[in-house]
C-alpha cells in the first residue's frame, strides 16, 4: 500500500473513495458544511434519516456528488468527550473493515475534525489513522485457506491521507511510522493466531531466527541442554511434558553491553506457551482452543524487537521469549515437584496450570544475566486479570513507581490503556511453602496479586509487568478488529523502546 499525504481540499481529492470521520453530531453548519453541499445535501437527508448516528464506528456510504472522490463513508468517532488516540487508531481500522470487498483501491481519508480535536494535531492523528488502516486490513480468516473467497488480501493499494493546509513532509513521516508500527502488530497477531500444531517452540524460534535476519538483529535460541546448564529448573520443568521441545528465544539489537539514548538497556520478556491445556492440573474442555494463543506476550516481544529495528535500527534492546508447550504426559511436572530456578530459588509447583510465571521468572533471570536494566514481561498470566477488567484494559503491575510511570506514558502515547495494579506485601505468605522457598500459587483470594509477588522474586531491576489475559485477544469481532489476536501492547513496547531516541 502506498501512502501520500496531500494538503488539498477533500472534495478536490481523486480517489475511489473518501473517508470523512467525524465527532459528535455531523457538524453540517460548520466543518462538514462544503462537503454536505457537494454531495447535494445527501449528508444531511441522511442524518435526518437516522443513518447518520453519533454512535462510534456507525458508517454510511454516500455517492460522491460533486467531490472528486467516486464515494463517500461518512464514519462517526463518537462523543468529542471520550476521543482518544486508540478510538482515532480503531477509525482507521474501521473504515478499511467495513469497505472489506467493496472496490475500493485508492482510499481517501480526511483529517478534519479528528485533527482539531485529538492532542497532537494532524501529525499524530496522521500516524495512527495510518497505523489503524494497515490494522484494519489484517484478516485472520485468510491464514489457513488465503485463496478462499471472502478471505482476500485487502485490495487496497494506495492510502491518501488528506489534511488541508498541512505540512505533508512531517505528516507523511509520521504516517509512515504509523504504518510500521501496524505492520509491528500484524506481525504479532498473524504469529499468535497460529494453531497449536502449527507453531511450536521449534517453529516459533524458527520466525525468530528468520526476523533476525531481516532486521540484523542478533539470536541465540536455548534448548534444554543449554537451559539445564544454565539451571533454568521452572523454565525445563514447564517443557518437559510435551515432545516438543522447550525454545528460550534471545533476541538483541545494538551494540553489546551498550545502553540506549535514555542509560537504559531494556529487555522485553514475552510468555510463550504454544499451547496451555494446564499440564497435570488439566484445564476444563471448555475454550480450551484459546489457549492455542497463549503465546501472545512471546509474539509481540519478537514483533517489537523488529519493529524497533525497522525505525530505529543499532537501539540497544532485548526480546526474550520463553517457549513452551504445557502438555500432560508421563515426564510432565506433578503437582508438589519441587524445582530449581535460575536464580537458586526453590519453587514448591502446587499448579502445573501457573505454568507462565515459571518460564517468565527463569527468563528474566537470564534478562539481568544478560545485562537488562529494566524490564517489562508481557503475558497471557490470568484468567483472574480477564474476570476483572475484561479485553478493553490490561492489568499491569510495576516496581519502582518512576518505572511504572515511564511505561505507562508509552502507553498513552501509542493510544492503549492499562490499569495499575498494586502489588500487596501481605499475600506474599500466602505462597510460603513446606518444602521450597514458596509455591506457584496460593488461595485463589487476591491470586492476580499472587502471580506478580511471584514474579517479583526473579526481578532486581526496574520492572513491569502487563497481563494480557483479557486483551490479547477478542472472541467476538468488533467494528474494527476480527475475532483473535489484537495485537495489544506492541505500539506500547515500541514507544517505550524509542523513548530516549527521540521525544520526552
Ligand atoms: N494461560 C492461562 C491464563 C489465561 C486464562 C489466559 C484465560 C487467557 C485466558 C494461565 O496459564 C493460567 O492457567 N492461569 C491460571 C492460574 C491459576 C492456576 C493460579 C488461572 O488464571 O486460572
Ligand atoms: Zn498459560
Ligand atoms: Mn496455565
Amino acid at each position: 500500500m502506498q501512502l501520500r499525504v496531500v494538503s488539498d481540499q477533500p472534495w478536490d481529492v481523486p480517489a475511489d473513495l473518501l473517508a470523512i470521520p467525524f465527532t459528535d453530531e455531523p457538524p453540517l453548519d460548520g466543518l462538514l458544511a462544503p462537503l454536505d453541499q457537494r454531495t447535494g445535501g445527501e449528508l444531511r437527508v441522511l442524518t435526518a434519516f437516522g443513518e447518520l448516528k453519533a454512535e462510534r464506528y456507525a458508517a454510511a456510504l454516500l455517492a460522491g456528488g460533486e467531490c472528486r472522490a467516486h464515494r463517500l463513508l461518512a464514519i462517526s468517532a463518537g462523543s468529542s468527550d471520550s476521543l482518544t488516540r486508540q478510538v482515532v487508531v480503531r477509525i482507521g481500522s474501521a473504515i478499511v473493515r467495513r469497505l472489506a470487498n467493496r472496490k475500493v483501491q485508492t482510499l481517501a481519508i480526511w483529517l478534519g475534525d479528528l485533527a482539531d480535536r485529538v492532542e497532537g494535531g494532524a501529525e499524530i492523528v496522521a500516524e495512527l489513522l495510518a497505523r489503524g488502516v494497515v490494522e484494519g486490513e489484517f484478516d485472520p480468516a485468510a491464514l489457513y485457506r488465503p485463496s478462499e473467497s471472502g478471505s482476500e488480501p485487502s485490495a487496497l493499494t494506495e492510502l491518501i491521507l488528506v489534511a488541508p493546509g498541512a505540512n505533508v513532509p512531517a505528516l507523511t513521516r509520521a504516517a509512515e511510522r504509523g504504518m510500521v508500527i501496524g505492520e509491528g502488530a500484524n506481525l504479532a497477531r498473524g504469529l499468535a493466531n497460529r494453531a497449536a500444531n502449527d507453531v511450536t517452540p521449534e517453529v516459533l524460534a524458527e520466525e525468530a531466527r528468520a526476523l533476525a535476519e531481516r532486521h540484523g538483529l542478533s539470536i541465540d535460541v536455548i534448548g534444554p541442554e543449554k537451559a539445564a546448564e544454565l539451571g533454568m529448573g521452572m523454565f525445563l520443568a514447564v517443557g518437559q511434558g510435551s515432545d516438543n521441545p522447550p525454545r528460550m528465544i534471545v533476541l538483541r539489537s545494538g551494540e553489546a553491553g551498550a545502553t540506549d539514548p535514555a542509560g537504559r538497556r531494556l529487555a522485553l520478556v514475552g510468555k510463550g506457551v504454544c499451547f496451555d491445556s494446564g499440564g497435570i492440573s488439566i484445564k476444563p474442555s471448555d475454550r480450551m482452543e484459546e489457549m492455542k494463543m497463549d503465546k501472545t506476550g512471546a509474539c509481540t516481544v519478537i514483533a517489537a524487537i523488529a519493529t524497533v529495528a525497522r525505525l530505529a535500527p543499532g537501539t540497544p534492546l532485548m526480546a526474550i521469549a520463553p517457549a513452551v508447550e504445557n502438555m500432560p504426559g508421563p515426564h510432565s511436572a506433578r503437582p508438589g515437584d519441587v524445582v530449581r530456578a535460575m536464580n537458586g530459588k526453590t519453587v514448591d509447583i502446587l499448579n502445573t496450570d501457573a505454568e507462565g510465571r515459571l518460564i517468565l521468572g527463569d527468563a528474566m533471570v537470564y534478562a539481568e544475566k544478560l545485562g537488562a536494566t529494566h524490564i517489562v514481561d508481557i503475558a497471557t498470566l490470568t484468567g483472574a486479570v480477564a474476570r476483572a477488567l475484561g479485553d478493553q484494559m490490561t492489568g499491569a503491575f510495576g516496581t519502582p513507581q518512576a518505572w511504572y510511570d515511564q511505561v505507562a506514558a508509552a502507553g498513552d502515547r501509542a493510544g492503549e490503556r492499562y490499569w495499575q495494579l498494586p502489588i500487596i506485601d501481605e499475600y506474599r505468605k500466602d505462597l510460603d511453602s513446606w518444602y521450597a522457598d514458596f509455591t506457584n500459587t496460593g488461595l485463589p483470594e487476591g491470586g492476580l496479586i499472587k502471580s506478580a509477588l511471584f514474579l517479583r522474586e526473579f526481578v532486581t531491576v526496574p520492572w513491569v509487568h502487563l497481563d494480557i489475559a483479557g486483551t490479547a485477544y477478542f472472541r467476538k469481532k468488533t467494528p474494527y478488529a476480527p475475532p483473535g489476536a489484537t495485537g495489544v501492547a506492541l505500539a506500547t513496547l515500541v514507544e517505550l523502546a524509542l523513548a530516549g531516541a527521540s521525544k520526552p
